[in-house]
């Protein structure tokens, strides 16, 4: 039987997926096989029918949908037009990364074993449900599962166990090589850039430099929480979004960040460099060739991130210093997960500090492993608080800048957040790519629906887009329920509320959590409004909403709301259960929440 190339496709939303399928990989590289790691939708599925091997590593998002680099080919592989025996001559394994405090825990993976069976496929082994919610992390069930699947590989190809395995302490050839041009580059002149017609649709792979156009801080001064009100102007994007829609942007590493990389890696930041792929890999579109090396670390490696197990593995191999190099391998061996939780994990250390802590062998790194050793940094997703109605040519998000302390000496930021809010239009023009897509929001068509939204906080961001939207087309009914800690300090669009609310368009309702010796939130709002609640949706089939930051909000939310059926339905408990769960099912009970 001849070798067969092992083919590892991964679908990830915030790449811990994408991190597992090349561990797989590197492992697969360490027993001398053929291997080949891609996003599915990098990969041409019509292929697969002539595939023998396959691992497919699948992360489930919140909602239970399949990731966005995997839509193309989940689409495809549900086809109803494909045969059954069409994956006959597969070989396949399914490993699945999620969370068991959603309800759809691995939900994708799970579901693409059941079709890849269906289409005629042989499983190698059962799906392995690796769970964020477990103490040790992921790994507690990935490494198992490993070790298992490499058995079964061995005993289907038994010629391959005889070759002798990479040792462990060499490292393995990196997935890209740089090449240094010899001319320094050009300031580039980004000043007054306007940005021309798009001519190709906006999306992740062609996103739209929209210029920002302010950036307000909407709490007070001296509020505990920096929130922003941000303004794009996409104007010659093309870029259409109805209410309930999210946009997209990558954030960049803040420049103190870049110049210490460069100087703990020893690179010239302006020096320019084109990459070529050492293996299968493709060289990521994102990055122009050639590239400076300011603009990769700035925008593309993510060295804030917490490393994980496989960052540690491969620094291990480039140790020379004996106390940092077994401290490397104890972070990477299976009995040191617990004590890299503690170093890394808990106190949310970043790839940057931890790369100061083993100052020898970074100095040893070699450019060419930068992109094996860092991610790449992931787009992030906000809720869009504005109308194109009202707002033509514009996308404006509410953004709360996530601030926090652990044990390390410097506080910790939210890299996206924290990026946005230190951009200054006054300091010159600033261009943001971005790129919108449907978020999990709809709201009615029909004119006569009323709306009751729920949105505390930063939550109120779609609905302040769907209430522009409505009152753009004549629409008054709508409820809004408004929580935040006190009406001085972070009571945000107080006067849009009550402008609208004047004009009859709005009934709003608020609750300010720290002005009182009690906590009052919206879900009491929404239980002390019960009669007017109950006849919307009873008498007028009212759409409810809640959208904010997840923990207890939601539930509180949805418990208050069976109260009000209970209450003023004179419903059972029963029967108000069933009926939450009859709106959620048609789509008249909706949230979007975040973390
Ligand atoms: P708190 O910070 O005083 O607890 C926006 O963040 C608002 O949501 C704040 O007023 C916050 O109150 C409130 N909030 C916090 N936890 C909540 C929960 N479980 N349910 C509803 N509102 C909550």
């Amino acid at each position: 039987m001849s070798t067969p190339t092992l083919l590892v496709l991964y679908g990830s939303q915030t790449g811990t997926a994408q991190d597992a399928a090349q561990r797989i990989g590197r492992q697969a590289k360490r027993k001398r096989l053929q291997v080949r790691v891609s996003p599915l939708d990098q990969y041409d599925v019509a292929d697969l029918i002539s595939e023998s091997l396959v691992v497919f590593v699948c992360a489930t998002t919140g909602q239970g949908e399949a990731p966005d680099n995997m839509k193309n080919f989940w689409r495809f592989l549900f086809r109803k037009s494909l045969p059954a025996g069409s994956l006959n001559r597969l070989d396949c394994a399914v490993l699945g990364l999620g969370d068991s405090s959603y309800p759809k825990f691995n939900f994708v993976a799970k579901k693409l074993h059941k079709r890849l069976l269906q289409l005629g496929a042989s499983s190698l082994l059962p799906v392995g449900l690796a769970d964020d919610q477990h103490d040790l992390g992921s790994d507690a069930v990935i490494d198992p599962w490993l070790a298992l699947l490499w058995e079964q590989v061995f005993a289907l190809f038994p010629t391959l166990s005889d070759v002798e395995a990479l040792s462990e302490d060499e490292p393995l050839p990196p997935t890209y090589t740089f090449h240094f041009l010899d001319d320094v580059k050009e300031e580039a002149d980004d000043q007054g850039r306007i940005p021309p017609q798009q001519t190709v649709p906006v999306s992740q792979s062609h996103p739209f430099p929209a210029r920002l156009v302010s950036n307000q801080r909407v709490t007070d001064p001296a509020h505990f929480q920096d929130v922003r009100h941000i303004e794009f102007d996409i104007t010659r994007s093309d870029i259409k979004f109805g209410a309930g829609d999210v946009v997209n942007m990558r954030p960049c590493n803040a420049a103190e960040d870049v110049e210490q990389f460069c100087q703990l890696l020893r690179l010239e930041p302006e020096a320019r460099f084109t990459l070529s792929a050492t293996d299968a890999a493709a060289v990521p579109v994102r990055l122009p060739q050639p590239c400076t090396v300011r603009h990769l670390v700035e925008s593309y490696l993510d060295v804030g991130a917490v490393p994980r197990r496989s960052f540690f593995e491969l620094m291990s191999t480039f140790a020379t210093n004996e106390l940092e190099r077994e401290k490397l391998l104890e972070f990477s061996s299976a009995a040191g997960q617990a004590e890299l939780h503690d170093y890394c994990n808990r106190p949310r250390r970043t790839a940057l500090e931890v790369l100061s802590d083993f100052p020898h062998t970074t100095a040893e790194l070699k450019v060419d492993y930068v992109l094996d050793l860092f991610p790449e940094i992931q787009p992030r997703s906000f809720s869009i608080a504005s109308a194109l109605q009202l707002h033509p040519n514009r996308i404006q998000i509410l953004v709360a800048v996530v601030r926090y302390k652990t044990k390390m000496f410097k506080p910790r930021q939210g890299l996206c957040s924290g990026w946005l809010a230190s951009l200054d239009p006054a300091q010159g023009e600033v261009f943001v790519p971005l790129w919108v897509k449907k978020g999990s929001l709809t709201f009615p068509k029909e004119s006569d629906t009323p709306v009751i939204m729920v949105g505390p906080g930063t939550g109120v961001a779609p609905f302040r887009s769907a209430l522009q939207e409505r009152t753009a087309a004549g629409r008054t009914d709508n409820v809004l329920f408004f929580g935040c800690r006190s009406e001085s300090k972070d009571f945000y669009f107080r006067s849009e509320w009550e402008e609208l609310t004047e004009a009859g368009r709005l009934t709003l309702f608020t609750a300010f959590s720290r002005d009182q010796e009690e906590k009052v939130y919206v879900q009491h709002r929404v239980e002390q409004n019960a009669e007017l609640l109950w006849d919307l949706i009873a008498n007028r089939d009212a759409c409810f909403y809640i959208a904010g930051n997840a923990k207890q909000m939601p539930s509180s939310v949805g418990d208050a709301l069976k109260l009000v059926f209970r209450k003023e339905g004179k419903l059972t408990e029963e029967e108000a259960e069933r009926k939450f769960m009859t709106m959620e099912r048609t789509g008249r009970l909706q949230s979007e929440t975040w973390s």
